[in-house]
């Protein structure tokens, strides 16, 4: 028992396969964007080049998913949905962004619970940075 209390607990950072695997996802998902023409209007509210998206949503998940915390380090506090409010986000962009990242992760994350898991996460999330729609969270960070 106390050994079991002294294991420190595996984070989803080190499930998925640390940087090397967010890497991978990240890449993969904005590859997905940028190809995908069923994915255009999520695409085109975005920066003509990805690489800087890339590196600051590899920042965020390295963080968020348990491990180094690089994004709060360079930029502060996330404030997800104040950073997404200069950029129209209603469902069609959000479900566009949510089939690059379910196509992401199916074929990045080979943990299945881990996959549905993080991809319930990502639901969650995406809904809160909508700012056009019906049925707006009143929330403001
Ligand atoms: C609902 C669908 C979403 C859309 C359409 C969307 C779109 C965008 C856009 C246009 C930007 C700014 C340009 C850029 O830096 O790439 C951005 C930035 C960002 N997004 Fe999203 N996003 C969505 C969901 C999410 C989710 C679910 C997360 C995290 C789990 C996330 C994390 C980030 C981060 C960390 C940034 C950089 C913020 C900054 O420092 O400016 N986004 N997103």
């Amino acid at each position: 028992m106390q050994e079991e209390l002294n294991q420190p607990a595996v984070t989803p950072y080190e499930l998925i396969g640390g940087d090397a695997a967010i890497r991978k996802l990240v890449d993969r998902f904005y590859q997905l964007m940028e190809e995908l023409p069923e994915a255009y209007t999520a695409r085109k509210i975005h920066p003509a080049d990805l690489t800087e998206s890339g590196n600051k949503f590899f920042d965020f998940l390295s963080g968020w998913l348990g491990g180094p915390q690089r994004f709060v380090e360079k930029y502060g506090h996330p404030m997800l949905r104040r950073r997404h409010m200069p950029f129209p986000i209603g469902p069609e962009e959000r479900d566009q962004w949510l089939m690059c990242m379910k196509m992401a992760l199916e074929e990045v994350v080979e943990n299945v619970s881990l996959r549905d898991f993080l991809y319930a996460q990502f639901v969650q999330i995406g809904e809160s940075m909508r700012n056009r729609g019906e049925n707006l969270q009143g929330c403001c960070h």
